[in-house]
């Protein structure tokens, strides 16, 4: 007798965990019930992916949607918009920030949140718990949460007022659970010395000036001090300098690794010059110097994991004069068609870039049940059509703060569905259904 699914995906290019196989994939309850089922096989529903590579659901580890769960931002950005960008641009899942008002930073919010959540959401859904000076005492419990993927700790300011940023203080929060603790790696006390050379109206470009290399690279080889010292595993957020790629190569064994699609893409000063505020980001965007370093680590593996750190602001936010304007870029929606250009451009392979966006989260948050096409995983899939050339447009962009630092860019490589737990969630542009996003679950 033939089996029967609720879903079959038939004749797509996939990428495996060994390797990329054209099979033909069986769904039933939510999860992947079959690879290279038979051609007798029956389904409720067939998708034709011939002509298109399956991958599976593409995680952006790094978004700020802003929304605390009272939709309070809604004009700039909220969870339902935020997770209807995210499935637009082919991503099953993402890890929200703590930077909201009110932060992430203890149990009623979080309770908050996990309920919305669970009401709202579009893709799946992971949590940041912020750690404070005071918080210290509630992070074991708060970090093994429902649906929280791990603590985030702001040891360099940036928006909102999230700040550990004295040893003594990180130290105290290293040793107040076990699961990987994220940072953000810029080192406060110099940015707040240097903080009075500059003055309103001055170039944006000057935004890495104040926000230097030096700056990022203090504040990582304090983290890694300290990471060695109570052996509480790390996870440095968008690393932005050559310095700290090279130096983190020495500390794999307590440390992980982000960087970013826009320290991938974009390159100053021309992005100063072009973008003005709408290049304005933390840590900032440097030189081609930086650049390389972060194609090369890319290269070579020191790399976990890519985020697009999905930042909306209020365009009149962005507009001001640096340094009074907000820092932070959109780009969950991006991330997707951004990457697959950059792999059509041959500076990375499709294996790699699920490695980056699927395996990468999966190691290093500990996520259950995602990341893999293998028997058993969630039914998550993104399909892309690597040969779609397309203008990313501001009008096509969910967010309702409307900007995107990519548009007018013409990429190559474009995400046509979204899959999640077998639940086709998008299609050519579409949103199917009703947000259906689950919170994610992760290990220990
Ligand atoms: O540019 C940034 N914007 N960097 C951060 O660390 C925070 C983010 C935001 O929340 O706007
Ligand atoms: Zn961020």
């Amino acid at each position: 007798m033939s089996a029967h699914y609720d879903l079959i995906i038939r004749g797509g290019t996939c990428v495996l965990p060994w390797g990329m196989e054209q099979t033909d994939v069986g769904v039933r309850d939510g999860r992947i019930a079959g690879l290279g089922i038979g051609t007798d096989a029956t389904a409720a529903e067939t998708i034709d992916a011939t002509g298109l590579h399956v991958l599976p659901g593409l995680i952006d580890p790094h978004v700020h949607l802003r929304d605390a769960g009272d939709a309070a931002n809604a004009a700039v950005e909220s969870m339902p918009t935020g997770t209807k960008a995210a499935v637009l641009g082919g991503v099953v899942a993402v890890f929200d920030m703590p930077n909201t008002r009110p932060a992430l930073v203890d149990a009623t919010t979080l309770a908050v949140k996990q309920d919305y959540a669970e009401r709202v959401a579009w893709c799946d859904i992971g949590f940041y718990v912020g750690a404070t000076k005071t918080n210290v005492p509630a992070l074991a419990e708060l970090e093994t949460g429902r649906g929280v993927c791990a603590v985030k700790v702001f040891a360099g300011s940036s928006t909102g007022d999230l700040l550990v940023d004295d040893d003594a203080g990180i130290e105290r929060v290293m040793r107040s659970g076990r699961r990987r603790i994220a940072y953000h790696s810029e080192d406060e006390a110099r940015l707040q010395t240097r903080k009075p050379q500059f003055k309103s109206g001055d170039p944006y470009a000057f935004h890495m000036e104040w926000r230097d290399e030096e700056c990022a690279f203090l504040g990582t080889r304090r983290l890694m001090a300290l990471a060695r010292r109570t052996g509480r595993a790390a996870h440095i957020l968008h690393v932005s300098t050559a310095q700290e790629l090279e130096y983190l190569k020495d500390f794999r064994d307590v440390a992980t690794c982000e960087v970013l699609v826009n320290h991938l893409t974009q390159v100053a000063p021309d992005c100063y010059e072009r973008l003005g505020g709408y290049g304005v980001m933390n840590p900032p965007i440097r030189g081609e110097r930086h650049r390389a370093a972060a194609w090369a680590a890319l290269r070579d593996g020191t790399v976990d994991c890519i985020g697009s750190d999905h930042a909306p602001h209020p365009r009149a936010a962005k507009e001001r004069p640096w340094p009074e304007c907000h820092s932070g870029l959109t780009g969950v929606q991006t991330l997707v068609p951004v990457m697959l250009d950059h792999v059509n451009a041959g500076r990375l392979s499709l294996p790699r870039l699920v490695d980056l966006m699927c395996a990468g989260p999966a190691r290093v948050y500990g996520i259950v049940g995602k990341g893999r096409l293998a028997a058993g995983y969630d039914a998550d899939f993104t399909l892309v059509d690597m040969r779609r050339t397309r203008r990313i447009e501001e009008s096509w962009i969910a967010s309702p703060c409307g900007w995107t630092p990519f548009a007018g860019m013409q990429v190559t490589g474009w995400p046509v569905a979204t899959i999640i737990r077998g639940m086709p969630v998008m299609r050519e542009d579409e949103v199917l259904g009703a947000p259906r996003g689950r919170l994610v679950r992760f290990a220990g």
